[in-house]
Formats: structure tokens, sequence, C-alpha cells
């Protein structure tokens, strides 16, 4: 029995439990209601950076790294760039060893500007620009993912001579419930096949793999070993039919995260036990060596390591009786929880309360009614404009996603590890909106 058990009373005056599965490796409470991460002082941290801010821990990014080297082996996982990008945070994802998937031009260059391997980095995008290409050929990307047939032609005239590329593909009828405009030629329709021939006739090109992508936020495994099915008999039909041997698959990413307690999260050993037998089972049964697995997630790698900080603004009573809780950002810096997939966990913190707690919902400054940080979480009754509110679990698709609605700046980005904490993005002042206004005098 705990403590709390024993004397209820006391759970008002104790800060909520960290759960560790939505909250960064290593955060604490410390004295005062003060949440430590990475060694790092948060409300130290409001005070010196201002708030809102999006702050991240290097060692859990660096651990979940490992973590899927652990599983899958080297150079089996990338980390695709989409979820959270900056210099620094590339140079973490280079030291550790995973290779890079990267969606633009964009990307790419911070990628370089953080010394990224360029062996190692993978193109992908169902709809490429020329700058998007123009800068993989230069940077000599080591990979590009094709992902239409139409794509094949214009690839096979501009890439340098022996591009590696993957196919993505569709491995079969879609699910219900999945969108049909998902990018790739489709296993079982003759798209896919014809797409192998069309490379296969191009001398520029090189098919070194297929490529997919089940969704987002999956916990289950049988989608995945579904593509693995239906991939490698694709990989055995494309080698007898065009001697189109290939060596990897990419299963892509969507591995589920834990945004609160109710989430079921993605059992990685376990995931990477079972796809690895369903992957000989089915090599032994076509007969053939290869491919080899990897993986490409995103979210999974630094979604539990970024937390939000926010400074309350003002506290109303809403119709029900809750309170509603406005923060001094929102759906600028923090997308819906549709987009998140998950309701976040959030925590006072800065001051120790004895307050009974009491349902509240939290809401973004920007008056609009899908401006809801969080829809319903518990907080001390006595919450109060200037106080500060941690929101977990945002290290995935928040910075990355964030826009200038309402000309707000975006939050600066900050890296916490070892009981220091580093700017790695600065914020976005008012100056830097108005750069981009071309009536704009400079007055
Ligand atoms: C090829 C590929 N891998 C990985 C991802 C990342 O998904 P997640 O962040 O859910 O892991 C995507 C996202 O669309 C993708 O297209």
């Amino acid at each position: 029995m705990t403590l709390v058990e024993i004397i209820p009373s006391l759970r008002a005056s104790l800060p909520p439990a960290l759960n560790g599965d939505v909250w960064p490796a290593g955060a604490r409470w410390a004295d005062h209601g003060d949440l430590v991460v990475g060694g790092v002082s948060l409300t130290g941290l409001a005070t010196a950076h201002g708030a809102p801010a999006y702050v991240i821990d290097e060692t859990d990014v660096r651990l979940r790294c490992r973590q899927y080297l652990a599983a899958f082996g080297a150079e089996r996982v990338a980390y695709t760039a989409k979820a959270l990008l900056s210099v620094g945070v590339a140079r973490w994802i280079a030291d550790e060893g995973l290779n890079l998937y990267v969606g633009s031009a964009g990307e790419l260059r911070v990628a370089q500007a953080a010394g990224f391997p360029m062996d190692r980095v993978v193109l992908y995008g169902s709809a490429k620009t020329p700058e998007d290409l123009d800068s993989a050929y230069t940077a000599g990307v080591g990979t590009i993912v094709v992902e239409s047939l139409s794509e094949i032609t214009r690839l096979a005239a501009t890439a340098p001579a022996g591009q590696r590329v993957l196919l993505r593909v569709l491995a079969g009828p879609e699910p219900a419930g999945l969108s049909d405009n998902r990018f790739g030629p489709r296993i079982g329709t003759g798209e896919a096949e014809a797409a192998v021939a069309r490379i296969a006739g191009q001398p520029s090109l090189r098919l070194v793999g297929y490529d997919c992508s089940v969704g987002h936020q999956v916990s289950r495994f049988s989608v995945y070993e579904r593509e693995v099915r239906r991939i490698v008999e694709f990989c055995a039909a494309m080698h007898a039919r065009h001697g189109a041997a290939v060596t990897q698959v990419n299963l892509g990413g969507g591995h589920a995260v834990v945004y609160s307690g109710a989430d079921l999260g993605f059992a990685l050993d376990a995931f990477a036990g079972r796809i690895r037998a369903v992957l000989h089972l089915e090599l032994d049964r076509h007969r053939i060596a290869e491919p080899a697995l990897t993986v490409s997630p995103g979210r999974a790698i630094v979604s539990r390591a970024g937390l939000t900080l926010y400074r309350i603004m003002s506290v109303i009573r809403g119709q029900d009786g809750r309170r509603v809780v406005a923060v001094d950002g929102g759906m600028t810096d923090c997308p819906v929880a549709a987009l998140c997939g998950g309701a976040h966990t959030a925590a006072l913190i800065g001051r120790a309360s004895r307050a009974d707690l009491a349902p509240a919902t939290v809401v973004g400054r920007h008056n609009d009614i899908d401006d809801v940080v969080v829809p319903t979480l518990v907080l001390p009754a006595d919450v109060h404009p200037g106080d500060l509110l941690a929101v977990a679990g945002t290290g995935a698709y928040h910075h990355s996603r964030a826009c200038n609605y309402h000309l707000v700046g975006r939050p600066p980005l900050i890296g916490v590890a070892g009981g220091h904490a580093r700017t790695l993005v600065r914020r976005e002042s008012l100056a830097d909106l108005l750069s981009r206004d071309a009536d704009h005098c400079g007055a």
C-alpha cells in the first residue's frame, strides 16, 4: 500500500507521478514543484529563455536511437527528419549511426549543415520539386525513393549514373479507413511490376529495394506482417521475371508513442523479433536469400524526448464549471490532438500546490474552436495566470509543424543534456516575421 493510499489528503500536495512512457527518461520532480529534465531545471529554463519554448532531451533521443539499433541492427534504421530537425538534432542522429530520410531540399540542407554523411541520406516524397532533386544530385544523396511511374522517366533523365533507388509500393488493397491518396504503384495491379520493368530498363538507375509506409500511431504488428508477406512474394516474382534482385525492404515508421496513460504504445523488441521471424519464413517459402528489413521511424525517436513550456495567461470557468486555462501558445506550436494522434499529458510546474485537483482544459491564445492544447486534464484548483505548464510528448511534429498564424513567432528549440541547456533554434522574432514582407520599409 502506498502512502497516498493510507493518507489520501497527501495526493493533492504531491506532484503527479511521471509516467516513463510519456515523460523524457530521467525527468524528475525537484523542490518547489520544479521539474528537472536532462539535469536542467525547467523553471530556470523558462526564466532564461521565456515561454512558450520547446525543450528536447538529447539523452532521451540518443537512448531511443540505441534501442532501435539494438532491435534492428546497424544500417537497418533511418530517422525520418520531418518529425523534428535542426542541425543539432541531425548531428545526434548522425553520431548514433542512423540513416536519415529527408523529404525536401530544406531538410537536406540542414543535414548537410550538420555534416551528415550523404551516402546515408534517403530522399523521399510523392511530389519532389526540381529543387529537391537538384539538391539531392548535387549533394550526392545515397538513395532516392521513386513514388510513381511518371517519376521514373524524370529521374532517369536527370539523375547521376548509378543512382540507387528504392521503389515505394502499396502492398495490396487498402484496408478500410485508410486514405486512398497514398502514392506508390500498387502490387497486384500490374502497376508495381511495370515500375520495376521501367527502372530495370534505365541504365542510370539501380533498383536496390522497396519502400512502404503503413500509417501513423500504429500499435498492432499485423499490418506490418501483411506488408512483409506481400512484398517478399513480390520480390521473388520480380527477381524471377525481371532479374530484379533487391537487398532491402524499408517498412517505414508509424510506430505508436504514448501521449497519455490511455495509449497503447509500441513494443519495439517484440516487434523486431516478430517481423524477423515472418521475414525468414517468407524468404524460405519463396527460396530467396534477401532482402533485409529496415525501418524509418520519426515520431518514435523524438516524441517522448520533447516537451513544451507554456505560461498561463488567463483562467476562466467554463459553463460546466471546469476551468479553462489559456496559455501563451496554442495551435501554432501544438498541432491539434487529431493531427498528432493523441491527447497530451501536462503538469503544473514551478510551484508546489496543496489545492485539490480539478478537471481543466488547456486552450491556446488564438481564440479558434480547435485551438486546444490539452482537451482534458486535472490541475490543482488554484492554477492561475503566471503559472508554468509543461506539456509532455511534443518532440515530434510540433516544432516541425509550427506556423505563424496570427503572426506569432515560433518558439525556440532548447536542447538539454548533462545539466546544460543550449539553444538549438532561436525564437522567431517580430523582425523575422516582418523581414519577409516586401512592403516593409524597415522602419
Ligand atoms: C517512409 C516514411 N517513414 C517514416 C515516416 C514517419 O512516420 P512516423 O513519424 O509516424 O514514424 C513516414 C511518414 O510519413 C514515411 O513516409
